[in-house]
């Protein structure tokens, strides 16, 4: 393996990323949703890792509102291919992208993701920031955020909601 870079995406790399999407997840679902919102969501930050010239990861951020009023983002979906997995490319792409968002004055991030993966990136429990999901019954654990300007999300209280893309896509 070669040094890994991240990048933004550029046009040309859409049928790399759907193969990762692919192979990471085992389904289509989730590079359906990645080429849908290409298309439809204007404002997303979307970036992939690369093994030289090969593309090995990818991921996604689109905007996520709370009912209440304040716009963040929503990191979804994250992946790396299989056989490049455990090698730091996920945690790379993580971190460039709060680095962007910091950079853009983004007050949140949320992810529905696995608890054992996420809190690294400082990530905790949104229930714990007063924020509920919109999907009901959605395991406590399981939704969380990071809160990026404490001062814009003072006092925030509310129900988060990401784009409508995901849930049409999941039904
Ligand atoms: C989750 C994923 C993006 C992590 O990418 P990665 O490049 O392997 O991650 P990194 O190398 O940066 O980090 C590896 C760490 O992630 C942990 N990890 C990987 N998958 C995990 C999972 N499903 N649950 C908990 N921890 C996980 C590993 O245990 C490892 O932890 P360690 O550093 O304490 O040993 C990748 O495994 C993947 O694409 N999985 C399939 C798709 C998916 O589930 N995406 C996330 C949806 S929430």
């Amino acid at each position: 393996m070669s040094l890994i870079s991240v990048r933004e995406e550029r046009t040309g790399d859409e049928d790399a990323i759907r193969a990762v999407e692919t192979a990471a997840f085992g389904r289509p679902v989730e590079a359906g949703i990645v080429d849908i919102l290409r298309e439809s969501c204007p404002d997303f930050v979307s970036l992939v890792a690369l093994d030289g010239e090969r593309v090995v990861g990818h991921a996604l951020f689109t905007p996520a509102a709370v009912d209440t009023g304040p716009v963040g983002m929503s990191l979804a979906p994250l992946a790396v291919q299989p056989d490049a997995q455990r090698r730091g490319i996920g945690t790379a792409l993580v971190e460039r992208g709060l680095a962007a968002l910091r950079e853009r004055e983004c007050p949140f991030v949320i992810v529905y993701g696995h608890p054992g993966y996420y809190p690294r990136f400082g990530f905790e429990r949104a229930s714990a920031h007063g924020l509920a999901s919109h999907i009901p019954d959605v395991p406590d654990d399981v939704f969380m955020v990071l809160v990026l300007d404490a001062g814009a999300m003072a006092g925030v209280r509310g129900v988060v909601r990401h784009r409508v893309e995901f849930d049409e896509a999941m039904e």
